[in-house]
């Protein structure tokens, strides 16, 4: 089948720095892939090129067959393709209802949005509340993102990128700082509001490799800018050179 998502020799420099170097990857539809790999390998790096916040130094980097290089998020996500980010980007001072409306009216497109001012707040605030819904805010709809638990921040990140109406969906770390037991709830909530959303393909990275094991269809690890592994999550925990290098140590589980 073909990728959604792909890059060809993508190689990315910071001076002399070779922070990726020939990777090349691929994601197909319906796809749950993990990028794994140890601090500074290259995963934020990789998303970044393949959401066109960065331009490859080498090689080419295509989303849905057309060159993306550089395109820019905004752009881009009109395109179909949202993120989510290791630190989570909210305004502190906006409530989670502003935040997801934000989100929702950066989607539609002029004309609607001058069509009817009253019809169009209805549907936002329509949608907002859909939304909310999805990712268990809906009581909190009211709560200056501020006030929000870690976990309900990332909730917030993760439903403003949803908001998007994303046909491929990138989570960078959506479980850090998120206690243990609430991270598989997270990860489950954030796997069904995908399905409900017809979102085609999502690209997780994540370092809780329990997370990884459990919903991944294919893992790719990073190592060193340059790609370690591509397998699924049988032969990939299988190799104990792999998981040396991903997580410096054997599995307890
Ligand atoms: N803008 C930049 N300028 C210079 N070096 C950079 C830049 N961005 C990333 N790097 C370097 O490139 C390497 C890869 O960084 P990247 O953020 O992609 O790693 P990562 O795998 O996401 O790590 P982590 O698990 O800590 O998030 C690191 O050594 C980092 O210091
Ligand atoms: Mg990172």
């Amino acid at each position: 089948m073909t990728a959604i998502v792909e890059t060809k020799n993508v190689s990315k420099r910071f001076g002399d720095f070779r922070a990726l170097d020939d990777v090349s990857v691929a994601v197909r539809e319906g796809e749950f892939v993990s990028i794994v790999g140890p601090n500074g390998a290259g995963k934020t790096t990789l998303v970044n090129l393949l959401t066109g916040l960065l331009i490859p130094s080498n090689g080419q980097v295509f989303f849905k067959g057309t060159d993306i290089a550089g395109i820019g998020a905004v752009a881009l996500a009109k395109r179909g393709m949202a993120r989510t980010f290791q630190l989570v980007q909210i305004f502190p001072q906006l409530t989670v209802a502003e935040t997801i409306a934000a989100a929702v009216v950066s989607q539609q497109d002029k004309a609607w949005r001058l069509f009817s001012k009253l019809a169009s707040d209805g549907a936002v605030r329509a949608r907002v509340r859909e939304i909310a819904g999805i990712f268990g805010l809906d009581g909190r709809l009211k709560s200056e993102s501020r006030l929000l638990s870690q976990g309900e921040k990332k909730l917030l990140d993760v439903a403003s990128a949803f908001a998007l109406n994303p046909e491929v969906i990138l989570l960078d770390e959506p479980t850090s700082g998120v206690s243990t037991a609430e991270k598989h709830g997270l990860v489950q909530i954030l796997i069904d509001a995908a399905k409900k959303a017809g979102v085609k393909a999502i690209i997780l990275i994540e370092h809780d490799m329990d997370l990884v094991a459990a919903y991944s269809h294919r893992i790719i690890a990073l190592s060193e800018g340059k790609v370690l592994a591509d397998l699924p999550p049988k032969p990939f925990f299988a190799d104990p050179v792999i998981i040396e290098t991903v997580i410096g140590r054997r599995r307890s589980t």
